[in-house]
């Protein structure tokens, strides 16, 4: 994999540039370096319309548990815990690297809170895989810590430099020729992708975002791939078909997306790691992007391997359904336009039976903090799960697990104020026998999670305002606040059966509302 590129690369210099010369004449894509390099390639390329920059944003949604740490500093944390993410996105960086962008056209963001975490076995190195090597040299620490934020996100999305608050200020200065891959690798729920800090990205906000860097004129088509809980609410009946947009998602509306290389897995991380390495979509399209010539794969070769591999070969026991939206036509393209093809791979030829390995023993990204505290804490019920040696060595009645032990209590807490709360409001609200029903209610295909987002946004506030933070976990319930404005009640009518329901608002961590709204 990706860290010993440095050394590859000095190898195939010779051979990356016949390949980019010989390119140029076949394919009308070229690599960014050819726009400093070559005239020379543009005059041998022909066609005026036919050159085109890639553009690459990374982004990891996900930090450790990052309000519990800020407010808790001296207590064990579980930081590391969601290190999958930024995993991803570290190797995503290495793919576009090997195949040909250059930094100035790859945006990373990503909290940075791993690589050197003290809960990381390997200081300063992210792996990807169990046997994988480094993915985390080289990347760029574009938007880091508290940059890694919904406003910094769009206005790179949209090129706007005024509209950025800190970072390295790189962003997506792309013209009508160009071409965008979008990765997006995080935990969410119906409607909505985390970030590491607050607010959360609605569905409606980012699309949005989509149509106006569309009429802007500054892109040809762009890709975006998104790893997360009901990745598909994000787009389904909001990405229009008509802009150049082509989307695949994790999972489907209403359904959880897959961790990977857990510990417990057939193929799992080595020992000392006690967190998943990656998630299941994502490696899946990043391992064959890894060996296959990109040249020759198409979008659409890629979106099936990437199907039946998270699917678990079409059994979907701990996998999920990888959906696609938008404009479908786009994806006979090859690969090669988005992610450049690393030339080391320029004789694998694509082969369609799936060859990859498939898992079955991965863990539901949103029950992944459950077990990682039920280990913490030297429960065993769950052996080769999770276990942290620095965790299970700590004495009983040390103040390390005293405050794990209290960490999982206060993780359990608030998972069932959340839910109980919310299925209150909905008995409330609909009667005991339909409560349950009308919330879990999930709309046909084709049609978005709600029709007015902004009254979701109001329904999610008067939920926090007398509840408390939905947080990540809470992501869940946004159908249900969806499903409350779908059925037509009023902010008021939910503003006094939250009252009701809540009377006041735990003091642990996960639901304070120190950090104000979630969403
Ligand atoms: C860029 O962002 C600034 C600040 O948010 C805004 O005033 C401006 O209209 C934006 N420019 C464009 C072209 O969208
Ligand atoms: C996947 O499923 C197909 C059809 O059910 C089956 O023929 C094939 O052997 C399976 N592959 C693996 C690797 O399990
Ligand atoms: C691809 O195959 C050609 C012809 O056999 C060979 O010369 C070349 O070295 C191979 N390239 C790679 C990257 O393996």
């Amino acid at each position: 994999m990706g860290c010993s590129a440095a050394g590859a690369a000095l190898l195939t210099v010779a051979f990356l540039l016949s390949i980019m010369l010989s390119d140029a004449i076949r394919n009308p894509i070229r690599l960014p370096s050819d726009r400093n390099e070559g005239l020379r390639v543009e005059s041998g390329g022909g066609g005026g319309d036919t050159v085109g920059t890639r553009w690459a944003v990374l982004i990891a949604g996900s930090s450790g548990f990052y309000n519990y740490r800020h407010q808790f500093d001296d207590m064990l944390l579980p930081s590391f815990l969601f290190a999958s993410t930024q995993a991803d996105i570290c190797h995503a960086y290495q793919i576009m690297k090997n195949g040909g962008l250059k930094d100035e056209n790859i945006i990373v963001f990503m909290y940075d809170d791993i690589a050197h975490n003290k809960d990381n076995p390997r200081p300063g190195v992210i792996i990807n895989h169990p046997k994988g090597g480094d993915v985390y040299s080289g990347v760029p620490k574009d938007y880091v810590g508290e940059d890694v934020n919904v406003n910094n996100f769009f206005a790179v999305l949209l090129g706007n430099k005024t509209a950025l608050n800190g970072g390295s200020g790189k962003v997506v200065d792309s013209g009508p020729d160009d071409h965008i891959f979008v990765f997006y690798s995080d935990h969410g729920g119906p409607g909505i992708l985390g970030m590491p800090t607050y607010p959360y990205l609605y569905s409606d906000e980012l699309v949005d975002v989509l149509k106006k860097k569309h009429a802007l004129g500054s892109y040809k088509s762009l890709v975006f791939y998104l790893e997360a809980c009901e990745s598909g609410s994000i787009f389904e009946g909001l990405l229009p078909e008509d802009i150049n947009i082509y989307a695949t998602t994790a999972s489907n509306a209403y359904e959880s997306s897959w961790g990977t290389y857990c510990p417990g897995d057939r193929s799992r991380p080595p020992p000392e790691f006690y967190t998943c390495l990656g998630d299941l979509y994502s490696v899946s399209w990043m391992e064959d992007s890894d060996i296959h010539n990109l040249q020759t794969e198409t979008l659409k070769q890629q979106y099936r391997l990437v199907k039946t591999r998270t699917s678990v070969n079409e059994t979907y026991k701990s996998g999920s359904h990888v959906m696609q939206f938008g404009d479908l036509e786009l994806n006979v393209e090859n690969l090669f336009v988005y992610l450049g093809s690393n030339p080391a791979n320029a004789n694998a030829t694509f082969i369609e039976d799936n060859s990859l390995y498939f898992h079955n023993d991965a863990v539901n990204q949103r029950d992944a903090d459950l077990v990682y505290f039920w280990h913490k804490v030297g429960a065993s019920r769950l052996p080769d799960l999770m276990v942290n040696a620095e965790y299970e060595r700590a004495p009983l009645g040390s103040s390390q697990k005293l405050g794990a032990h209290k960490e999982l209590l206060d993780v359990m807490a608030h998972r069932l104020h959340v839910d109980a709360s919310v299925e209150l409001i909905g008995n409330l609200l609909f009667g005991s026998e339909r409560g349950s029903e009308m919330l879990k209610m999930v709309r046909p295909s084709g049609q978005a999670l709600v029709d007015d987002w902004s009254c979701l946004r109001l329904m999610v506030r008067t939920f926090e305002m007398h509840c408390g933070s939905l947080s990540q976990y809470g992501m869940k319930h946004m159908r249900s606040l969806a499903n409350i404005c779908n059925a037509g009640i009023s902010v008021e009518g939910m503003a006094k059966v939250s009252a009701q329901a809540c009377n006041s608002i735990p003091t642990n961590p996960w639901s304070s509302l120190h950090r104000g709204f979630s969403a």
